[in-house]
């Protein structure tokens, strides 16, 4: 696998495929890989002629009071991980190459990035659509990876792709999930063993109000109580949000019908995790 860091190199190794007439993937990353990434990994490897994995922790993308900082590094490991499932180039520029002194520009996909998540991290989406825009004008990929566990990413993103007349195109792949029911996320690196249990209501609340569907249930309002009922029951956890919106523009929805997105923040303890579940319904 070559390792890059300059912008300039990565465009020479994209121009020489180019000219092989080689397909490319992306999977943008931000590094401390898991399951889940892999899973995105491995379907580039499956579909494209060449892959490139970028690691770069993007510092426009988290807030003043959120985890920059702490956010885990584990560049080493990443390396190994990335070498023995086949990736062909890694792009892991330093914030200096990606934003130089006097950087101004940022792409923004107005509305749908205030929603959900948006509400309570301001500006992470301006600089999730900044970044990947920069990611795709770079590695100018033919397929790019994402996880549906970062849903609101992956609406957002496809937004930008379809409004700014992209030729990429975005592949969402499920969660995954440990064995528990714990959606796998870099973040749970950050919890305590007792915290690491309490996380399991995120995805308790959202298979009961699945199981609560299977048998009839469509009133959003209703679910969202039982959520609630589950979520609040748990002393370490603290809800930021619970939503049921239509998938295709976030828009809430008071009834589910069908590609409803049930998404939902939580605070277990400091560390603000996600989850979520598209309702398909066979009527
Ligand atoms: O999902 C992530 O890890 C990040 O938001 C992404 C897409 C790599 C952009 O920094």
């Amino acid at each position: 696998m070559k390792i890059i860091a300059a912008i300039k190199d990565m465009r020479s190794v994209v121009r020489d495929l180019r000219s092989q007439g080689k397909t490319i993937g992306l999977v943008p990353t931000m590094g401390c890989l898991h399951e889940g990434h892999l899973s995105l990994i491995r379907e580039s490897v499956k579909k494209a002629d060449s892959t490139v994995v970028s690691i770069f922790i993007n510092p426009t993308q988290f807030g003043p009071a959120e985890d920059f900082k702490e956010y885990p590094r584990e560049m080493r490991q990443d390396i190994g991980i990335l070498e023995k499932e086949g990736v062909d180039y890694l792009f892991a520029p330093e914030a200096e190459e990606m934003y130089p002194e006097g950087y101004k520009t940022y792409v923004e996909v107005s509305d749908f990035q205030d929603r959900l998540c948006g509400r309570s991290r301001p500006g992470h989406f301006r600089g999730v659509c900044t970044v990947v825009l920069k990611l795709f004008n770079i590695v100018d990929p033919d397929i790019s990876f994402f996880g549906q566990k970062d849903a609101q990413q992956a609406i957002v993103l496809e937004k930008m792709v379809q409004d700014l007349d992209l030729e990429v195109k975005i592949e969402v792949l499920p969660i995954i999930r440990e064995e528990d029911g714990l959606a796998l996320s870099s973040r749970n690196t950050y919890l305590s063993p007792e915290e690491r249990k309490a996380a399991l209501v995120l995805s308790k609340s959202l298979n009961a109000a699945q199981g609560m569907i299977e048998k009839g249930e469509r009133d959003s309002e209703s679910l969202i109580r039982r959520m609630k009922e589950i979520l609040n029951g748990e002393p370490l956890a603290k809800i930021d949000y619970i939503e049921i919106v239509d998938i295709d523009n976030l828009n809430p929805l008071t009834k589910i019908e069908n590609k409803t997105l049930i998404a939902l923040a939580v605070f277990i303890k400091k560390v603000r995790l996600i989850d979520n579940v598209i309702i398909h319904i066979k009527e």
